[in-house]
């Protein structure tokens, strides 16, 4: 008899998920070139590059990036892949440079990425070597709202075309006074990227958290003051027009209100989920990002950024950073619990027991509602030329075409 967890749920396809979307490599190595590849990502914020020379070094749709602020003042980035023969230019995470030597054969790079010395020149001379055509692979860059993004397609539309209205709630909070990074920390988590974007993009799971549980009254209510909110290109969010405040006490929690942020109400939560692979998590006076770089299809590097204001005295500091751990630090009381979810879901859905996921749930944007999902989901098909809930299908389709 064949397996029933590998027959297609009765719904329509927009509302499950083939897991194979998780667990395939070369679905993964796809969604490199189909996805990483075509769209903006946040990589850092301009608070950790404060200076000129001030570099941070990561990966955008598996590819080696130097970001740096130039002598003008300027955020650039570039390929970190020396035009010599290939060798990492820059091999630590971050620091401050006038310059960039390769360590290989010590091959120079100006901040603007410029080859401005190669080692035994004259070697070179009677080849003609042209300097000038061999400065480091440039790289889209843009920044809004101190958030710096990249872009690897020369094609693809301007950063606040692509975010669009979804920035508004970010505006105030974000915009109206310098921001900086007070909290940092990452960890190789054992799961398929989607599966953390998922979990931070879905309400229906609060009920995991006892202290959601106790603090937001929404959670375990059948209507919310909370709603989803949804925007072209997959980005959504969560948040309320009224009234809807979390109720600390009843965690027990005190001395978590104050320097509440621009535009924030007191004890005010806001959700901002970017396609593909951006959180932007409000809690009144502290925000949290996340954002991930996926190893493998089972491994996601995630990077947790705290931001708080810049030039705050330290007791709202302190303040900013208890309320921020108390939630999202690696020893919270929320974040910890997602992560033993999104590595337990991925252990059992590696063996393929049960196909499927589903999405179903429309309740008019309330906060379980699917809805968010789904349309992240319609987004993905459409770069990956795939459907999630039948990938392969659609794969044999387009190859015989
Ligand atoms: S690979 Fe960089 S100088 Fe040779
Ligand atoms: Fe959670």
């Amino acid at each position: 008899m064949q397996n029933p967890g590998h027959l297609p749920p009765a719904l329509p396809p927009t509302h499950y998920l083939d897991n194979r979307i998780f667990t395939d490599p070369s679905i993964f190595r796809e969604e490199q070139e189909r996805l990483f590849s075509k769209v903006w990502q946040f990589v850092c914020h301009e608070s950790e590059l404060p200076n000129s020379g001030d570099f941070r070094t990561t990966q955008v749709a598996g590819k080696p990036l130097i970001v740096v602020r130039d002598e003008s003042g300027s955020i650039r980035a570039f390929f970190n892949v020396c035009r010599h023969r290939a060798a990492e230019v820059v091999r630590s995470e971050s620091g401050n440079a006038r310059s960039f030597t390769c360590f290989y054969h010590h091959w120079n790079y100006g901040l603007d990425g410029s080859l401005r010395a190669v080692s035994k020149p004259e070697g070179y001379e009677r080849a003609c070597l042209d300097k000038a055509a061999l400065g480091l692979v440039p790289v889209r860059t843009e920044s809004v709202l101190g958030l710096v993004f990249t872009c690897l397609d020369p094609q693809a539309p301007a950063l606040r075309e692509y975010l669009g209205e979804i920035l508004r709630p970010l505006q105030d909070p974000l915009g109206s006074v310098p921001m900086q990074v007070i909290h940092f920390h990452k960890a190789v988590v054992k799961t398929n990227w989607k599966l953390w974007q998922d979990n931070n993009s879905e309400r229906y799971h609060s009920m995991l958290h006892a202290i959601n549980r106790a603090t937001q009254p929404w959670v375990l209510g059948k209507t919310s003051p909370m709603k989803l909110r949804l925007f072209p290109n997959g980005h959504s969010g969560y948040w309320s027009e009224g009234e809807a405040a979390v109720a600390y006490e009843r965690g027990g929690y005190t001395n978590v209100t104050g320097g509440t942020l621009p535009g924030m109400r007191d004890n005010e939560m806001r959700v901002v989920n970017l396609f593909p692979d951006l959180m932007v998590n409000i809690r009144s006076n502290v925000v949290r990002i996340d954002r991930m770089i996926p190893i493998d299809e089972q491994h996601t590097m995630v990077e947790w950024r705290g931001l708080g204001v810049a030039g705050d005295d330290a007791e709202t500091r302190e303040l900013r950073l208890r309320h921020h751990n108390m939630f999202w630090g690696p020893a919270g009381r929320n974040l910890p619990e997602d992560l033993i979810a999104v590595e337990s879901q991925y252990r059992a859905m590696r063996a393929d027991a049960v196909r499927y996921s589903i999405l179903a749930r429309e309740e008019d944007l309330n906060p379980t509602d699917d809805a968010n999902l789904r349309a992240y989901y319609q987004e993905w098909n459409r770069l990956m030329g795939r459907s999630a809930s039948a990938p392969f299908e659609a794969h044999a389709q387009e190859v015989t075409l």
